[in-house]
């Protein structure tokens, strides 16, 4: 079977001159979740856009579900669903009075307009708040709303950006699960940018990393961290002192065990080729500068690690994968 994206040397250079997305190539199988993970700028809304027609390509070509983005854009758009950040509801409406108004945009019946509505707001669970004004809802409820939204006209590929930005843990799980519902019992396609490193490794089946428009490298999470050699020393100090951390870090990078270190919150993280050689070593340089240590833990390379080797940056999310680690020690 075809893929239902194929983007080929795909570029975008914009009027003031900035090449945004510089000739990406990448395809997207139907049933696929698709991750697009990059730093501020790295062009991912800027290729999401072209994809849904919404921006045309400089040169290249993309084509969704078959349909060219340039010359066939009616029939892209009606393959397609795209949740944008932004909340496309509006407050003034009732939930159900909201997707009826999305159902109008798709020139859906009354009867089918009525049948979706109820089935999707059964799905993301408003059943009992549908006839609620938007503005009574909660952040989670709406943009539990705005998705229930973008699936009326049944899109074969759904884009959203930055899906659980914001939302409380327990909201991000179940968008997770409508997602992997939807794309087991429909058989959907899902393309999506997230700043959320353990989402892309619990959700996407496969993930680009981009930068500066240029994607380097497509892989599947598994592979993505093992292309990460060595372990991982998270370490946290019991008090900040902000000057003794600054002193302490360049000569933990410059100890020939450790590949890369970098401040995290109170403490530090190296990726080191072993650990039990590097820790003493680090320890060494901590005590020498008058750091105390509050715990140590050891673990595999998580996708942090594999998005800061790609991009020499960390994403905004600092939270710990604690799924991979094997030993933490308090001192
Ligand atoms: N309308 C525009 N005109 C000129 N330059 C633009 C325009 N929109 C975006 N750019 C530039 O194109 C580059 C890519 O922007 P884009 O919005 O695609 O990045 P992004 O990966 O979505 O970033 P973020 O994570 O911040 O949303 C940036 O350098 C940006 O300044
Ligand atoms: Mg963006």
């Amino acid at each position: 079977m075809k893929p239902i994206i194929e983007v080929e040397n795909l570029t975008k250079k914009y009027n003031g001159g900035v090449t945004a997305v510089k000739e990406i190539s990448f395809q997207v199988e139907q049933g696929e979740i698709f991750g697009f993970l990059g730093p501020n700028g790295a062009g991912k809304s800027t290729t999401i856009m072209m994809l849904n027609t919404l921006l045309s390509p400089t040169s290249g070509r993309a084509r969704v579900a078959g349909f060219d983005v340039v010359e066939k854009p009616d029939q892209v758009r009606m393959s397609l669903g795209y949740i944008s950040q932004d909340l496309a509801i509006d407050d003034i409406l009732t939930g159900r009075e909201n997707l009826y108004l999305q159902a109008g945009f798709y020139h859906l019946s009354r009867k089918k307009a009525s049948e979706r509505s109820k089935e999707l707001l059964d799905l993301v669970a408003l059943t009992e708040r549908a006839d609620d004004q938007v503005e009574t809802y909660s952040g989670g409820m709406r943009k539990r709303l705005d998705i229930a939204a973008g699936l009326i006209h049944r899109p074969k590929v759904l884009f959203l950006d930055e899906p659980t930005l914001g939302l409380d843990i327990q909201t991000r799980h179940q968008i997770w699960d409508y997602i992997n519902y939807l794309r087991k019992e429909m058989n959907m396609t899902f393309f999506l940018t997230t700043h959320y490193m353990d989402e892309a490794d619990a959700l996407c089946n496969r993930i680009a990393i981009i930068d500066k428009g240029i994607i380097k490298v497509i892989d599947s999470p598994a592979s993505l961290k093992n292309q990460v050699r060595g372990e991982v020393v998270c370490i946290q100090f019991s008090e900040t002192s902000e000057d003794k951390i600054a002193d302490a870090l360049p000569i933990i990078s410059s100890l020939s065990i450790v590949e890369n270190v970098k401040q995290r919150d109170s403490g530090c993280m190296a990726v080191v080729r072993d650990g039990d050689t590097a820790i003493p070593e680090i320890f060494r340089v901590i005590h020498s500068k008058g750091l105390k240590i509050n715990s140590v833990t050891l673990k595999k390379p998580s996708l942090d690690e594999v998005y800061m080797a790609f991009t020499g940056k960390t994403l905004g999310n600092e939270r710990e994968s604690n799924g991979n680690t094997h030993r933490t020690v308090r001192t």
